[in-house]
């Protein structure tokens, strides 16, 4: 089984939708049986908390369904998941600091969306600042189906 884990700072905002996105493309692709997903945050604030209003209106809109609760991300984490992708840089951080895994590949999320020029950038600006909902999720589809063509290559998907 492959293991991705979706990394923001609440765990309410960008990373339960990338989840929730890259969950109903693996769905989609028949490929649940090879790719497990979750989402955590480097924060504890929103631990136990449904996603942000925002990220349920645009999933819903988008009818690509959600119902997980925010985390924070633990050292163990880094350990039990294959892929690890921040969605900013300060998210990077804040998984480095927790330390080393083994063998955990930690990269941001929208790298491979920016190599293959689907995206001009490389982090997912934070809505819960800006409310910017709809520019999110177009950043995290195009992330997420960059994502997935590189795990489906590296692993002969
Ligand atoms: P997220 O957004 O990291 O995309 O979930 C945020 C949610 C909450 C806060 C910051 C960012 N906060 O400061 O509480």
């Amino acid at each position: 089984m492959i293991r991705v884990l979706f990394v923001c700072l609440g765990n309410i905002c960008r990373s339960p939708m990338a989840e929730a996105v890259f969950q109903d493309m693996i769905h989609k692709a028949g490929l649940t049986d090879q790719i497990t997903v979750d989402s955590a945050g480097t924060g504890y604030w929103h631990v136990g908390e449904t996603a942000h209003p925002g990220t349920l209106a645009v999933l819903r809109r988008n009818n690509v369904p959600y119902g997980g609760r925010a985390r924070q991300l633990t050292r163990a984490d880094l350990d039990r998941f294959d892929y690890i992708v921040a969605m900013d840089r300060e998210n990077l951080s804040g998984i480095r600091r927790l330390g080393a895994g083994s063998g955990a590949e930690v990269s941001l999320f929208l790298r491979w969306a920016k190599d293959a020029g689907t995206v001009a950038v490389d982090e997912v600006p934070d809505p819960w600042y800006d409310g910017k909902f709809d520019h999110v999720y177009q950043l995290v589809k195009h992330g997420c189906e960059a994502l997935l063509a590189h795990i489906r290559a590296q692993h002969s998907l």
